[in-house]
């Protein structure tokens, strides 16, 4: 995630939630629905348009949904069965109610939601003005609904028009229109922007996301880049923007409305850190045979082509690039191939050495960060093999990958990743483990042994989630807190940056990871009277950076650091530095990250609930990035 920027022209966007319905409900009721449970992508504004007796009707507000409700509710909306609604994060032009989705047409014709950015708005609005057409909003997106209205009124087919309208287009969009005078047919666009189709029996759906439409349907299409979809109650036709018919990709959604709410926790966040041990049990079944050996079925790779690679450079951002650290570990460990991992957003600026016997792997929860799909298009482009591990089916990072390996960890709704964290370690390590399978890097009975281990994490898991009541009550020992040091070391160390991320980005405080050797060389002057210093301490006796650490914790200990520490359960070794101790289950080095990071996700969610921060949604960031 990255910060918004909210001026006018300006180049970032978060991912906007689209829906549009046509069927027999009512459809107001069903687009508003169906927004409310894309809130969690982060917005500032909703709008919901409906047709009724060839006129369009449309209602759209500043703020949260809870505007928009409060809008419908002093000026009602009629029964109609079609609408369209959307949920927009500000870019060009601020979060106000004209600027807010949807935009209809100068003439009345066409009601029009955009996701992403029109990068040639401006010279397509000053042609659109010079033809006498007037504009109420400061968007980039009402140029598409314009330009769309000005087609139809020349009587061209509404996905005729469409098609027009997008080969105009520069940059990235999704778009779903209908017309006033079509009151049973959706037009939808995709580029660079993602799009599903909800199919219904008698109605049908189109959203930026299954969520919005899981109440109704399970049953989805993805569509691809530059396609245009067609949608009636009893139909749907996919083109692409030539018009010619194209492929479409049916699939099932696998999990149910309730999972895409909070069964009774305060935050989706809390909800989505007790799942662990289910979402990273979910991600490693079905992937290992009975002998112990590994089954990647999903990754029609060659094996030749697998043995043949001699770099392995993992891609991806914020807490998933912390996974991808842990994962450098294991990998390298187990296969023998150097592997490095890069910031997403850095990659491709740098020139990076990628040769045919590179592989790329990228992590991404949502599937749509702009700024890894952009490093996979660069990767590929210079013949590189690229493997995604990804949590979102149908998403646009697995679509352009060579291949892919879900995380099944269900939809991740809390803007801080938790579970998406701990199964992109999990499936990093699959992914591993099966190199070293291909590549005989290992034994059989090695991998067996390893496998064994991995699939035995899930109860260690919950047994951490039994275990948090000390840490909940030491985050109310910080409201106040202006600061915070985590430390650890190899595996610990990523695991200590993902704890202090956790904490800047919903407690709003100042928070550091570091590698604990490195302590004196600089950020040991950090470290004063009382300030809190978590230290992830590896595995006793088999570990040889144990007593290192224990040794890196008296330091900080010396200059008045009050330390946190997370040990194995017996290592009583530790215990005279710690001022608190939580205990971790024994486990090996490579497999402590699945078990040391729970405490630090729950330290940061309490302590943003007691700040009475908004957990799920903390402020500047939101779920999806899905532009540079
Ligand atoms: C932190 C967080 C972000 C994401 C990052 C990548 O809690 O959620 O740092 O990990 O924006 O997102 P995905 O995994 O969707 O590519």
């Amino acid at each position: 995630m990255r910060p918004v920027c909210r001026f006018p022209g300006a180049k970032v966007t978060r991912m906007c939630g689209i829906i549009g319905y046509v069927g027999p409900r009512a459809a107001q009721e069903v687009v508003v629905s169906g927004l409310r449970r894309m809130e969690y992508r982060g917005y500032d504004s909703a709008g919901v348009a409906v047709v009724v007796d060839g006129v369009i009707e449309y209602r759209k507000k500043a703020g949260k949904i809870t505007n928009l409700d409060a809008e419908i509710v002093a000026n009602p909306m009629p029964e109609a069965t079609i609408g369209i609604g959307h949920t927009r994060w500000a870019t060009h032009g601020g979060p106000t109610d004209y600027n807010a989705h949807p935009h209809v047409s100068d003439n009345g014709r066409i009601a029009l939601i955009h996701n992403g950015i029109i990068e040639n708005f401006a010279g397509l609005r000053a042609e659109l003005q010079a033809g006498g057409v007037s504009f109420r909003s400061e968007t980039d997106s009402e140029v598409a609904a314009q330009l769309l209205g000005r087609e139809v009124a020349q009587g061209t087919d509404l996905a005729d028009a469409l098609r027009a309208v997008v080969n105009r287009l520069k940059g990235a969009f999704t778009l779903v229109a209908m017309d006033a005078q079509e009151p049973e047919r959706l037009v939808a666009a995709r580029r660079n922007s993602p799009l599903v189709v909800g199919v219904g029996e008698g109605e049908n759906f189109v959203a930026s996301d299954v969520a919005a439409f899981i109440e109704f349907t399970r049953n989805a299409i993805e569509l691809g880049q530059d396609q245009l979809v067609d949608v009636t109650p009893t139909s749907i036709t996919v083109t692409d923007f030539a018009g010619n018919p194209a492929e479409s990709h049916p699939f099932e959604v696998t999990w149910d409305l309730s999972a895409a709410e909070k069964s009774g926790y305060d935050w989706f966040m809390r909800k989505e850190i007790y799942e662990q041990p289910q979402a990273v049990a979910d991600t490693l079944l079905g992937r290992f045979n009975e002998d112990g050996s590994l089954k990647l079925d999903e990754l029609h790779i060659p094996e030749a082509e697998l043995r043949s690679i001699d770099k392995i450079i993992i891609v991806a951002c914020g807490t998933a690039y912390y996974a991808g650290m842990v994962a450098k570990y294991a990998i390298e460990h187990w296969t023998r191939i150097a592997c490095e991992v890069e910031i997403a957003s850095e990659f491709r600026y740098r020139d990076p050495i990628i040769t045919r016997t590179t592989l790329v792997v990228t992590l991404s929860q949502s599937g749509e960060t702009a700024d890894t799909l952009m490093a996979i298009r660069h990767a590929r482009e210079q013949h590189a093999k690229v493997i995604a591990i990804c949590n979102t089916n149908g998403a646009t990072i697995p679509r352009e990958s060579d291949a892919v390996i879900y995380t099944h960890a269900g939809p991740e709704i809390g803007v801080a990743s938790t579970k998406g964290f701990l199964t992109q370690v999990a499936a990093c390590y699959l992914l591993g483990l099966y190199l070293a399978q291909v590549r005989e890097a290992k034994y059989g009975d090695e991998i067996a042994a390893i496998m064994a281990e991995l699939a035995s994490t899930p109860p260690l898991i919950q047994r951490v989630l039994d275990g948090l009541e000390p840490i909940k009550q030491l985050a109310a020992k910080y409201i106040n807190q202006q600061s915070v040091l985590f430390l650890g070391r190899h595996v610990g160390y990523p695991v200590a940056l993902e704890g202090a991320l956790k904490l800047k980005e919903i407690a709003y405080l100042h928070a550091e990871g570091f590698p604990a050797g490195e302590l004196k060389h600089g950020p040991i002057a950090l470290v004063d009277e009382g300030i809190p210093v978590f230290v992830v301490v590896p595995p006793q006796g088999r570990d040889q950076l144990h007593d290192k650490v224990i040794s890196n914790i008296q330091e900080v200990r010396a200059r008045g650091a009050f330390t946190i520490v997370l040990a194995e359960e017996d290592d009583e070794e530790v215990t005279p530095y710690a001022d608190v101790i939580f205990r971790l289950p024994k486990v090996s080095t490579l497999m402590q990250p699945l078990v040391a990071t729970v405490p630090l996700q729950m330290f940061a969610c309490e302590l943003a609930s007691l700040k009475g921060y908004d957990v799920d949604q903390p402020r500047n960031l939101a779920k999806s990035v899905t532009v540079e």
